[in-house]
């Protein structure tokens, strides 16, 4: 196992009726701006929900993020806050509300041109403090310090991370993720799956409890996902897929072992350039990173083979390719389509995201093997 320093501050408030206590986790007497996205808050109740609770607090909104929200639209929100003297950030809604509203935290207190926080990961100084609603399971955003920001102009979409993006709290209300509807499920059961297998499937380094973590994520998406879609308004379904996905990317299981994130860097490529939800982009980049850099990856593939698909029968070799198929079966029965061609892409998806990616002179993977040539045969495969 590799040294690690981990450090986790979110006060997480897990269960139903909790958006009530969002009153004891605020500072007294901040001045608040609530963000949200294109309505589904109004549409399910969490809006009402927020608006009692905070009943007599000094509260503005800002609604609007876009799903891969988009630094233009945030902008907007940084000049209310700095012209409101905005003290309290609290993002409702999915990982793209609360992406946005990172960004609007820091970017507020940033000097200089913000944009440099995205394309260059300028140090963040610091950032208005911010709590969080989450109402999709999915990116793990509501307990880490990362964010994704794209940029109509240039069709750019980049992460950033500080330990200032953390948010102070969020609350995670079961409850909230029964309007969504099968594509966002699917999606957000694709995304917390696949950050489990970029810090997981990679090699081993003997960090034998993040591996049972990492598989215990796993299985239970597994054994959840086909629930979901027979009941979906049972409460405990949901409960249980919503805590995967914080568990998926809140650094636990990313603590002392290799990482990979290439199928993210890549994924987030077409959905700059095609419009790909997110989760679809990783369904149809992963099976491709794995085939790749399979012999690379093969012990740990065997391991997942074994012990996240029970299967035992045959060489090394075939193991490893049977957990790629089983992994891609699974992709397809949540209901994400995971080749380029379903979303009506060929060659010029190919050349273009791999154009842009060797222009940025990359090297992905936990081998650092993945450079623009090499994106381009990834996805040559996924055609
Ligand atoms: O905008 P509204 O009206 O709220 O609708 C949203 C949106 O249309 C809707 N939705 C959210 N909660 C709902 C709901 N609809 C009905 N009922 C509810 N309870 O769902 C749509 C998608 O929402 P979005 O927030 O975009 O989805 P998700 O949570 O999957 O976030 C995706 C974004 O997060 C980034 C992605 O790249 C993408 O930009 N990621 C962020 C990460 C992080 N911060 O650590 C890591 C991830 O790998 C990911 O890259
Ligand atoms: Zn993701």
């Amino acid at each position: 196992m590799r040294t690690f320093s981990y450090h986790n501050p979110v006060h997480i408030l897990f269960g139903a009726h909790t958006i009530a206590q969002l009153p004891d986790l605020l500072p007294a007497g901040s001045r608040l701006l609530m963000t949200y996205g294109q309505g589904s808050i109004r549409r399910n109740g969490v809006y009402q929900q927020v608006k009692e609770a905070l009943q007599g607090w000094s509260l503005l909104e800002f609604g609007g993020l876009e799903p891969n929200p988009q630094y233009e639209t945030c902008m907007k929100a940084v000049e209310l806050c700095r012209r409101e003297g905005i003290t309290f950030l609290l993002a409702v809604g999915g990982g793209s509300v609360l992406d946005g509203s990172k960004f609007i935290a820091a970017a507020t207190l940033f000097q200089g041109d913000p944009w440099r926080i995205v394309a260059e990961n300028a140090p963040i100084e610091a950032a208005l403090p911010l709590g969080s609603v989450l109402t999709l399971p999915a990116t793990g955003s509501e307990m880490n310090g990362f964010a994704v920001i794209s940029r109509l102009s240039n069709q750019e979409k980049r992460g950033f991370g500080s330990p200032h993006c953390y948010p102070r709290f969020a609350i995670l209300d079961p409850h909230t993720t029964f309007s969504l509807d099968d594509r966002q499920v699917a999606n957000g059961i694709v995304d917390t799956f696949v950050h489990v297998t970029e810090q997981y499937l990679t090699y081993p380094v003997q960090a034998s409890l993040q591996d049972r973590q990492a598989e215990a994520i796993l299985l239970t998406l597994i054994e959840e996902a086909p629930k979901v879609r027979l009941t979906p308004q049972a409460y405990t379904v949901r409960a249980n897929l919503m805590w995967c996905a914080t568990q998926g990317l809140n650094g636990l299981i990313g603590c002392g072992v290799p990482q990979d994130w290439s199928t993210h860097l890549i994924g987030h490529e077409l959905t700059a350039l095609y419009g790909l939800d997110h989760g679809q982009s990783l369904a149809v980049v992963l099976p491709g990173v794995l085939r790749y850099n399979q012999a690379a990856k093969q012990e740990k593939l065997v391991q997942y083979a074994r012990r996240v698909w029970g299967m035992d029968n045959g060489s090394a070799e075939a193991l490893a390719t049977a957990a790629i198929e089983k992994t891609v079966a699974f992709f397809q029965e949540v209901g994400v389509k995971t080749r380029l061609s379903d979303y009506g892409l060929g060659m010029e998806a190919v050349e273009a995201v791999s154009n842009r990616l060797a222009a940025r002179q990359v090297r992905l993977g936990e081998q650092g093997n993945i450079d623009g040539s090499a994106v381009a045969a990834i996805l040559k495969m996924r055609l």
